[in-house]
């Protein structure tokens, strides 16, 4: 059967600064999303990972459903006035918008759907991760899919053998989505030419090769694209299909052990460590540091099974230690070099400001004309 799960998140007030929505937030928004099984949705769940909470739908409707994410845009609506009335910071902070009509994509709150053909039992992860942006799952996904050193089935299982190909997007390019297909193993180096550039080239969607299913997507909308000036972080979300033709979940989840450097953190401006964490994790250590969460589910017939917490297990303890050292190390330099972004990825002007006001300072001193060496000889 065909089957349709959309994530949509958001990020719509929090508890001492942009920290983690209240529990009457979520509650508000459960409900709200709750009455989309009278006829609309077969399931559902809600999550939230750092400030931002995640609604998962699961319908027959196909993507881009107008009923969906309107269903989706009411209960963060709902959320917001919740929010509001607990004195939440940031309230409303993604809807940039007032009021919607049809699809939320390109309206403030980050959406990842596809529609599938359901095997007989279908395992699936959900990526939700805050205080980064959606280039932040380029190198987890290009290792998963395209690595052998990484991924074992590449070799062993000969569906995965051959290979997935990348959807990959220009999220700098606002007059509609500027995409390019490249197949992993053949076009490798291209590949690692566009990925390691996660504030532009983001991995939209990757499908297998063996029979055109597709594996994995991501949410790539860039809110200050969308909004022309700051309004937080992307904080993206994933869907990823596991197992089978699929890597395997540990294979999908093995990359994110490098706890990998990102843009955002602090004011988004920054870069960190990605740290894998069990999910309701709240943000902290300068506002971060950038944080990932992923849930497994199997779905059949339309009904989700209860989530499993990957990040959960101990193993997971020893890159969280790393994690925090990495991110304390970067910090210990501040401002300087890479640990900021640069000027383009800023997410506040007010550098922007100080720039502008430095630039009517400086001044051109005349180039020195240097007098050639004499020597002996050129004296005799
Ligand atoms: C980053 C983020 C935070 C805020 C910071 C300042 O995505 O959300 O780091 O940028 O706490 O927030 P405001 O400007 O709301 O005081
Ligand atoms: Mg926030
Ligand atoms: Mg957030």
């Amino acid at each position: 059967m065909n089957t349709t799960l959309s994530v949509i998140k958001a990020d719509v007030g929090s508890i001492g600064g942009h920290v983690a929505p209240s529990r009457q937030l979520l509650d508000t928004v459960s409900r709200h999303v709750a009455h989309g099984l009278d006829g609309l949705l077969s399931d559902y769940f809600v999550g939230s990972t750092g400030d931002d909470i995640a609604i998962l739908m699961v319908h027959d409707r196909g993507t881009g459903n107008a009923a969906v994410h309107e269903l989706a845009w009411d209960a963060f609506r709902a959320g917001t006035e919740a929010a509001r009335g607990q004195g939440l910071y940031g309230a409303g902070q993604d809807l940039l918008i007032d009021s919607l009509s049809g699809n939320v994509k390109g309206m403030g709150p980050a959406v990842a759907e596809f529609e599938i053909q359901e095997r007989s039992n279908e395992p699936f992860l959900m990526f939700l991760a805050d205080k980064t942006e959606p280039g932040a799952y380029n190198l987890p996904l290009y290792l998963a899919f395209a690595d052998p050193m990484n991924t074992a089935g590449l070799l062993l299982t000969p569906e995965i053998n051959k290979g997935f190909r990348f959807r990959v997007q220009d999220v700098n390019y606002t007059d509609g989505d500027r995409l390019i297909d490249l197949n992993a193993p053949e076009d490798l180096y291209d590949l690692a030419a566009l990925l390691r550039d996660n504030g532009r080239f983001v991995v939209e969607s990757i499908w297998s090769r063996h029979h055109g299913d597709q594996a994995a997507v991501v949410s790539t909308t860039r809110l200050q694209n969308i909004a022309g000036k700051y309004t937080g972080k992307d904080d993206p979300v994933m869907l990823v299909r596991v197992q089978k033709q699929f890597p395997a979940t540990g294979e999908i989840l093995a990359p994110f052990g490098i706890a990998h450097y990102v843009g955002g953190f602090m004011r988004g401006s920054h870069v960190g460590p990605l740290m894998p964490v069990p999910h309701g994790t709240t943000c902290s250590y300068f506002d971060g540091p950038p944080i990932v969460s992923c849930w497994g589910f199997c779905v059949h017939e339309g009904r989700l099974t209860e989530p499993m917490d990957l990040f959960q297990h101990p193993f997971w303890d020893l890159v969280r230690t790393r994690a925090a050292d990495k991110a304390m190390e970067i910090r210990r330099q501040g401002f300087s070099g890479p640990a900021m972004l640069p000027y383009s990825e800023l997410e506040y002007g007010g550098i922007v400001h100080i720039l502008e006001r430095l630039e009517r300072r400086f001044s051109i001193r005349a180039a020195r004309t240097v007098e050639p060496l004499r020597t002996a000889e050129s004296v005799s």
